[in-house]
């Protein structure tokens, strides 16, 4: 029987994930309407530019009055170290942020050809410069969001090596390597080298599917109070709810979600879907919609054959009733 108190459960902080093309302002301040437990979030990544270049009346996602329901953290995608501080700048004096994260992590091919995302982490004397330019030419905290290499575990334990010096806020890992992608299992042996061996707060990002999975690492990792939750809570948007409760007493745990909840999710499903369609054109609002049925599909218990149908739908209005029916 696990001990919550032992397990730190009361001063865990549930942290939503950036998922470009998901977790954008319109879709995390409907999430947090309608489901608890999220704290707080980093936002999908925006590139760095160099001060001449770059417009923050461009990006909406980052605007404060988009973003009163859910604190955010601005999450910046580049490898100059000029292009990032001067970045970090703009929105600092234009939005007030003073919290940045640098995004090392992403493993998708056209950014890691250009030496972005998890591209960067073969480099760690270009996570160095970076990390200096930021320090002595701003003045607002900076934090990494990396995968254990880009090719080897070795090119992470390097970064954290040589970064043990810097002032960095925390550290958050995605415990696979870039050349994985998402495939396969998270490696938690590894991980673990990096628990031991980072004396950053870490911010846990990866496979975390229900529960039991938190319980597990929760349970392994008993120094961390920082998790992020992605995938899983979009396939699951009770997740985060069911993860607190684990840290109050007497409370029986929720563990059938769907259909139990299902008003509350057909009530977010749907104002989620009608904002959808009053900010873009129909097609890409399905386009948007059929995204997260990849995840929703989860929750629902579709088959791949059904929600394979489900997504040849070209017309928005035939697969808001299609849904609806699935949905009741
Ligand atoms: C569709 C998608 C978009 C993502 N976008 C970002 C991003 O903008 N910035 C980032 O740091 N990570 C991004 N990630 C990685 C997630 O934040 C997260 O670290 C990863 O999915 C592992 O966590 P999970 O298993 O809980 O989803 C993305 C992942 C996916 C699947």
């Amino acid at each position: 029987m696990l001990n919550p108190k032992s397990l730190n459960l009361y001063t865990v902080k549930l942290w939503l994930a950036p998922l470009y093309g998901i977790t954008h302002y319109n879709f995390r301040n409907c999430f947090v309407k309608h489901f608890q437990g999220i704290d707080c979030a980093i936002a999908p990544f925006i590139a760095a530019k160099s001060k001449t270049q770059f417009n923050p009346q461009k990006y909406p996602d980052l605007f404060p009055k988009n973003n009163a329901s859910l604190p955010i953290i601005p999450q910046l995608m580049g490898n100059s170290p000029v292009e990032i501080a001067e970045t970090i700048n703009v929105l600092n004096e234009t939005y007030g942020y003073e919290q940045f994260n640098w995004n090392i992590g992403c493993p998708m091919s056209q950014i890691v050809r250009k030496k972005r995302g998890c591209g960067v982490m073969p480099f760690p004397d270009l996570v160095e410069a970076v990390v200096n330019e930021v320090g002595s030419k701003t003045s607002t905290h900076f934090s990494i969001k990396m995968r254990l290499g880009m090719f080897d575990l070795k090119e992470g334990l390097e970064i954290l090596q040589r970064l043990t010096t810097y002032p960095i806020d925390f550290i958050c890992i995605h415990p696979r390597l870039g050349i994985h992608q998402y495939d396969g299992n998270v490696d938690l042996d590894t991980f673990e080298l990096f628990y031991n061996t980072t004396p950053y707060k870490i911010v846990y990002s990866g496979d975390i599917y229900n529960i039991e999975c938190f319980k597990y690492l929760q349970n392994r990792f008993p120094k961390i109070e920082n998790w992020m939750l992605g995938r899983g809570i979009i396939q699951n948007p009770f997740l985060a709810e069911q993860i607190v409760e684990i840290g109050q007493t007497n409370v029986q745990s929720r563990q059938d979600t769907y259909p139990s909840n299902k008003f509350r999710f057909i009530n977010f499903y749907n104002e989620y879907s009608e904002l959808l369609l009053t900010l873009r054109n129909e097609k890409i609002a399905l386009g948007a919609l059929k995204e997260l049925w990849h995840y929703f599909s989860v929750l629902l218990n579709l088959g791949t054959d059904e929600l394979k149908k489900l997504l040849q739908i070209n017309d928005f209005k035939t697969f808001h009733e299609r849904i609806n029916k699935k949905l009741l």
